[in-house]
């Protein structure tokens, strides 16, 4: 949920505030070095610096170690949520671009539909869907599991929620393609504001009919809300349905990208989760704490010391679960998959009054899936000779993940 931006043009000079030491060129969007490894990466700045400022993308600070973006996580005086947006569309995420207490008003009108009890209700729809896509991934020898299942599987349960028809699907992957993934010149710019322009007409539609009709879904449960005495306005609604767009489609398609991943590699880890599907969730639990593939940024109120450095008002940081989720101070064995692992406290979700409002969906979608998937494709791996890609950005993940179902 950070601003994407073209391809990196030569680095602009470096603040004068900040010490040449601690420069070093992270470009998380396009470089090729973050984007040939991003786990590596992490895990080489993050033992050599505590904190680290990259000319790219306008220049942004950047931390690296559990305990300070634990700390700033929970420091929305010290750094704000208020610049962040997309491109073709400068207006609020809500509730994610405010910060408490305006943010907090939103923000509870959407913790009950996303409440581990309404998640449960959704669980058995969750496994029709998961069951469906797997029936047809099974029916395959080889094919892109992105485009089989981790992109459909979240935008069809997002549908569901929001109670809009499954067979708008292709339009939803398509924006979101297009709004997330598109970037540079001013081509894309032009098919990013299209995009935002058509999604913003259907999202607008589907709230003025609710309003009218209200039926048994999200939007119809949000309209009548009130906020500080008065209706909530139907572009109110609008902004927060956007948002669940941003936030629960391509995350949880990157988060299922890297768990098949993973097992795609690691066989032996795959037996385990056969012979006891019960791991599930804990297996779920450990991959989203090693992988942590969403880095937040935040921009710095005041002039202030953090983590041992001089920030500037209007600074920009980027918080980085991807790199702490591994920080051996905070976890022990950090670099290894342990799916037993005790007392698991990763912060892929975030923390703090921004903490993720839909991680009690993603969990589910994400355990389901698996246990879905497993029990009718327990066997697979990436073919000889085809390579994964990724995308970088905000959300880091697999783009193409090529597999082969294998015998028994
Ligand atoms: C594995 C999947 C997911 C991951 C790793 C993830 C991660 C995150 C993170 C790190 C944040 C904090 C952002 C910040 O501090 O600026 C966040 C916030 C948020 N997430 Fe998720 N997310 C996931 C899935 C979802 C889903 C499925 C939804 C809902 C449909 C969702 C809705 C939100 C919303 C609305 C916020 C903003 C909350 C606020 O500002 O109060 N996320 N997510």
């Amino acid at each position: 949920m950070t601003t994407p931006s073209a391809p990196s043009a030569p680095a602009p000079p470096v603040p004068d505030h900040v010490p040449p030491e601690l420069v070093h060129p992270l470009d998380q969007w396009n470089g090729p070095d973050y984007l040939a490894d991003p786990v590596g990466y992490w895990d080489g700045v993050r033992e050599r610096f505590r904190v680290f400022y990259s000319p790219h993308h306008g220049g942004f600070w950047c931390l690296t170690r559990y305990d300070d973006v634990h700390e700033a996580f929970q420091r929305t005086d010290l750094f704000s949520n208020r610049f962040v947006n997309i491109p073709g569309r400068p207006v609020r995420l809500l509730p994610i671009s405010l910060d408490p207490p305006e943010h907090t008003k939103y923000r509870r009108l959407l913790n009950k539909p996303f409440s581990p009890m309404q998640i449960e209700r959704l669980k058995a729809r969750i496994r029709e869907l998961a069951g469906s896509l797997t029936e047809v991934a099974g029916s395959l020898e080889r094919f892109d599991f992105m485009d089989v299942f981790a992109a459909r599987l979240p935008t069809q349960v997002f549908l569901q929620i929001l109670g809009l028809p499954l067979d708008a699907e292709q339009r939803f992957l398509e924006w979101n393609y297009v709004i997330i993934h598109v970037q540079g010149g001013a081509e894309a710019d032009a098919r990013q504001k299209q995009a935002n322009d058509d999604l913003g007409a259907y999202l607008t539609a589907a709230v003025a009919e609710r309003a009218c009709s209200p039926r048994s879904d999200l939007i119809s449960e949000l309209l009548p809300s009130e906020i500080d005495g008065r209706p909530l306005e139907p572009a109110e609604a609008v902004d927060m349905v956007y948002l669940l767009f941003m936030a629960g489609l391509d995350t949880v398609i990157a988060a299922l990208a890297w768990c098949w991943r993973y097992l795609a590699e690691h066989p032996e880890q795959r037996a385990r989760i056969l012979e006891q599907p019960a791991l599930i969730p804990d297996a779920v639990e450990e991959l989203l704490r090693y992988y942590s593939f969403l880095q937040p940024t935040r921009t710095v109120t005041r002039d202030l010391e953090f983590a041992g450095v001089h920030m500037r008002a209007g600074d920009r940081l980027m918080l980085t679960p991807g790199s702490v989720g591994r920080d051996r101070r905070h976890f022990p064995h950090a670099g290894e998959v342990a799916f037993d692992r005790s007392a698991n406290r990763h912060i892929a979700f975030g923390a703090g009054p921004h903490r993720c409002l839909g991680s009690h969906l993603a969990r589910a979608e994400l355990v389901i899936a698996m246990d879905e998937w497993h029990k009718r494709i327990p066997h697979y791996r990436i073919p000889e000779g085809e390579t994964v890609r990724f995308h970088g950005g905000a959300v880091t993940g697999p783009d193409y993940l090529p597999l082969e179902r294998l015998p028994a």
